[in-house]
């Protein structure tokens, strides 16, 4: 029957034009939020995450839970962790100065990194491991 025919054609191009606009939006989410989406459930699946955390230094648990979705894409502006130029800019100013930011938030950046069971200490902690994984000194 060729009408048939013509409808079921008709409707594979439909489907496959939905894909492709599907593919596409996920594209556009961005490349590197969605990356950090699917380390952070691979990292919450593994069985080995609970001992990782335990010998993990200080702020690292606390910067992979609440710090890492901003500070590792540089989303709004945010100094990536790694960028020893950008942080070297900010430690100028002194550790205590950032850990205050941290604290209290500073433009884009929300108070405590909105990890609001974290201590102040381990938002110092965090802040330190920033700066050492971007090899700058904290003066500590
Ligand atoms: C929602 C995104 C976001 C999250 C989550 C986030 N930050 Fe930030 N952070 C930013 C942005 C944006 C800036 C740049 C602010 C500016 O200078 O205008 C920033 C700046 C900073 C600075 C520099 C402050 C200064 O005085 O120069 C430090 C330190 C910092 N963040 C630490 C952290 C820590 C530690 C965490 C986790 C506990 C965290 N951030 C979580 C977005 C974020």
């Amino acid at each position: 029957m060729p009408i048939g025919l013509n409808l079921s054609e008709d409707k594979r191009h439909v489907a496959s034009a939905n894909q492709g606009s599907r593919v596409k939006q996920v594209g556009t989410m961005g490349k590197h939020v969605g990356v950090w989406v699917v380390a952070l459930v691979l990292g919450a699946c593994s069985g080995e995450s609970a001992e990782m955390a335990a010998n993990a230094k200080p702020g690292q648990s606390t910067y992979n839970e609440a710090c890492i979705s901003c500070h590792n894409p540089g989303i709004s502006g945010a100094p990536r962790l790694g960028d020893t130029d950008a942080w070297q800019a900010r430690i100028a100013k002194g550790r205590q100065a950032l850990v205050n930011s941290t604290i209290n938030g500073l433009n884009s950046m929300p108070a405590k990194g909105m990890c609001w069971r974290c201590s102040n200490e381990d938002l110092g902690n965090a802040v330190d491991y920033i700066l050492e994984q971007s090899g700058v000194s904290s003066g500590r």
